[in-house]
This record gives C-alpha cells, sequence and structure tokens, in this order.
C-alpha cells in the first residue's frame, strides 16, 4: 500500500509498505478514506517527540470504510464507514473503566502516562498511522463507531481528534456562567475551544495567537474577541487590563510544547532542540489566569519540562487539569452539538491534499503557508 513515512525531521514521504494484517481476533483493517494533519503530528514532524522511529507511517485522525475484521470482533462489519477515535484502548482496564481512555494500560509498553495513539511514535506504542490507504485499528469494537448517516465523513473526521479535544479543552477549563475564558492559540484545537466555552455558559471568550489569518478565523468562528501577542508589549499585562486586572477565570493552553513568543526559547527548543520545548504558553496561563482559577491544558508537551512556574500556579491557588483527550466519552454530546449545527467542524478545514502530495501538506500547514488551519488528506473515495 502506499502510506506517509517518517524519514527524519521536516522529512516525509510517501512509500510503499505492507498492508496492516489482522494480528489480533480483536482487529480491524479499515481502508482509509480522508485523514488528517493534526498539531500533534507537527511535534513528530519536527523531530521533538522522543523514540519516532524512520519509517514510522503519522496520522491519528482516520475515517474509512471496514475492510477486513477478526474472528472476535462483533460491533463492526466489513464495509461499514467508520470513524476512528485516535485512541488506541482495551475498554475494559482500571483506567478505561474510569473513562480514562487516552490513560489505557493495556496499550503501550510505556504505559505509565499515555495510552496508544495511532500513528504517534513508540512513546505511545509504536502502532503506524492513517495516513495511509489502511490501517489496523486494535481493539475494533472498542475504539470505531459506525459514521451516523446524517453525519459528513469530514466532519466525522474532526470528531475523531480536533473538535473532540477543544471541546474537552472546554470542559477540563470548568467554565461557569459568566466566566472570562482566555484561549491561547487558534489552530484547530484552539478554535473548537474557543467556540465550545460558549455553550458552556461564557460571557466573553478572548483568543490569542500571532498569526493574523487565524485571529481572523477566531472572530468568525468563534466569535472571540482577539489579541495578537505580537502586538502587545506584554500579553499577560494586556490581558490583565482587559479583566479588571484580576485575570481571566479560565485560560486554555492550546498551544504546547512548540510555542512561540520567547525567541530564546524558540530557539533553544523548536529549533536546536536543547529542551523539550518551550513553556512559554503554559507560563502565559499560568500568569493570565486569576487567583483560584482554572488552567486547561491541551498543547502537547515531551514527558520531562522544566522552567513551568509551577510555585507561582501553587500560590495563586490554581487547578490545573489537562490530558490527552478521551475522545469517544465526548462524542454523544459532540454528535448532538453537530447535528443542531451548534458546531461546525468542517468549517476549519483551508486544504485538501492527496496522500501522494502529503509532504507538501505537512511543509504548508507546519509554515503555516496560505492561509492554512486544517489539512485533510485524500486518501480514497468510500
Ligand atoms: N490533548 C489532546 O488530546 C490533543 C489533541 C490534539 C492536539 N493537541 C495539541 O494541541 C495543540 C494545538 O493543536 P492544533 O492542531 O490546533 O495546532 P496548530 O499548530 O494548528 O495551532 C497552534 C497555534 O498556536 C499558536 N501559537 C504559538 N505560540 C503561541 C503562544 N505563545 N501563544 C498563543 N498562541 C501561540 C500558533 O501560531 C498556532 O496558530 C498542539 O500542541 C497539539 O499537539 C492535543
Ligand atoms: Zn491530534
Ligand atoms: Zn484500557
Amino acid at each position: 500500500m502506499r502510506a506517509m513515512t517518517y524519514r527524519g525531521p521536516y522529512k516525509v514521504r510517501v512509500e510503499e509498505k505492507p498492508e496492516p494484517v489482522i494480528e489480533h481476533p480483536n482487529d480491524a483493517v479499515v481502508r482509509v478514506t480522508r485523514a488528517a494533519i493534526c498539531g500533534s503530528d507537527l511535534h513528530l514532524y519536527h523531530g521533538m517527540m522522543p523514540d519516532t522511529r524512520v519509517g514510522h507511517t503519522f496520522g491519528h485522525e482516520i475515517v474509512g470504510v471496514v475492510e477486513e475484521v477478526g474472528p472476535s470482533v462483533r460491533n463492526l462489519s466489513v464495509g461499514d464507514r467508520v470513524m476512528v477515535p485516535f485512541n488506541i484502548y482495551c475498554g475494559s482496564c482500571f483506567f478505561c473503566a474510569r473513562g480514562l481512555y487516552s490513560n489505557c494500560h493495556n496499550v503501550n509498553p510505556n504505559a505509565t502516562a499515555v495510552g496508544g495513539i495511532y500513528g504517534y511514535s513508540h512513546t505511545t506504542g509504536g502502532y503506524d498511522g492513517g495516513q495511509a490507504q489502511y490501517v489496523r485499528v486494535p481493539f475494533a469494537d472498542v475504539g470505531p463507531s459506525v459514521i451516523p448517516d446524517w453525519l459528513h465523513p469530514e466532519d466525522a473526521l474532526l470528531c475523531t481528534d480536533a473538535l473532540a479535544t477543544g471541546y474537552f479543552g472546554a470542559q477540563l477549563a470548568e467554565i461557569a456562567e459568566g466566566d472570562v475564558v482566555v484561549v491561547l492559540g487558534a489552530g484547530p484545537v484552539g478554535l473548537f475551544a474557543a467556540r465550545t466555552a460558549w455553550l458552556l455558559g461564557a460571557a466573553r471568550v478572548i483568543v490569542v495567537d500571532h498569526l493574523d489569518y487565524r485571529l481572523a478565523k477566531a472572530r468568525e468562528f468563534a466569535l472571540a474577541e482577539t489579541v495578537n501577542f505580537t502586538e502587545v508589549d506584554d500579553v499577560v499585562v494586556h490581558l490583565k487590563t482587559e479583566t479588571d486586572w484580576l485575570g481571566a477565570d479560565r485560560v486554555i493552553d492550546a498551544v504546547g510544547a512548540e510555542a512561540d513568543g520567547n525567541l530564546l526559547q524558540h530557539v533553544t527548543s523548536a529549533k536546536l532542540k536543547l529542551q523539550a520545548g518551550s513553556p512559554v504558553a503554559l507560563n502565559w496561563a499560568i500568569d493570565a489566569v486569576r487567583k483560584g482559577g482554572t488552567v486547561s491544558v491541551m498543547g502537547a508537551y515531551g514527558p520531562l519540562f522544566t522552567s513551568v512556574k509551577f510555585g507561582d500556579a501553587m500560590n495563586k491557588g490554581l487547578t490545573l487539569r489537562m490530558n490527552q483527550a478521551p475522545v469517544k466519552r465526548q462524542w454523544p454530546r459532540l454528535l448532538e452539538h453537530v447535528r443542531a449545527g451548534y458546531l461546525t467542524p468542517r468549517d476549519v478545514i483551508t486544504h485538501h491534499v492527496p496522500l501522494e502530495h502529503i509532504a507538501e501538506g505537512y511543509h504548508i500547514f507546519s509554515a503555516k503557508l496560505d492561509g492554512c488551519i486544517k489539512p485533510v488528506v485524500v486518501v480514497d473515495e468510500d
């Protein structure tokens, strides 16, 4: 089959690779029709995630058609059109039983922290991802769902990660009616978090980024106020002036380890890889939230992280909440909102790239060229 493969930082290409086979009675093989490229894939693409091996296929936002099922699979049949959440999980361990699907204990030899994720390096189990013609889906009765007839396949695609994660970010932020919510990052995750904040009762939503085209999208799509952090002296002071000098009630970090905003940290982390990323966004969140407020972290960070203002977080009495999104837990309510038109996932898609040209998709998305917000990889038709 044709599959995206990682060759090294900033180098990906499409190659022939053996088609996946059923390795376990609970597996399915899915013929991928659409995949997406996520901000998380950029951490891999930039060489920031440990144990990203040459030849690994990325891609954890996947919709497709069931091609083959193992003998134990009961909930799926060959020919079903499915949406596959980015988490791989068993559905029955201590953690899965508590809805912590992203922390499953049975799917990753490194499972002390994260569980399994498609195409997200050997740190999350080494499973090949869906930016390919076929993908093996373990625990096929647990993760994927048949796409409802009324749901557009590209809306379904965004439910497998970006939308579910933005929604989860707003949920973890513990938004109460009347709250001022700041969202750092106007990528797909930040845009969806900002849009969700209204559904949860926010009175003001302020989105921060430095890319004007994305801030324009935040105004139009998420009806948010916006701040370009390069146009103010000090973004934290600016946010304080906007919030009666108290700070925001809730701040959502939708940026992660490759934050811009501090040249030294950006160069030493993203460019020279001397540290495991830049804590700039996380520290802005801790500084910009009011005492007793909540910081919700959706941005992805490497396992070891330094220079986070933890003492300030403690002394301010903050609640810090974070996780990889347990995607399927969000689906019942999320799909209701999509069906009702409150959430319109496809609106953030800016680019369609054929699988054979995926390297160009990575470049455009990584360099934020051509107004790119969310690129979709076109693999096959239904
Ligand atoms: N927790 C999860 O389950 C989960 C799931 C999906 C994505 N993620 C993570 O969420 C983050 C966002 O994903 P995305 O797909 O929206 O990525 P993206 O790269 O499209 O968006 C990130 C945005 O942050 C902006 N930014 C950079 N530095 C900033 C700063 N200091 N302050 C404010 N904005 C800044 C960038 O300009 C960009 O627009 C990534 O770290 C990704 O790994 C986490
Ligand atoms: Zn993702
Ligand atoms: Zn489990």
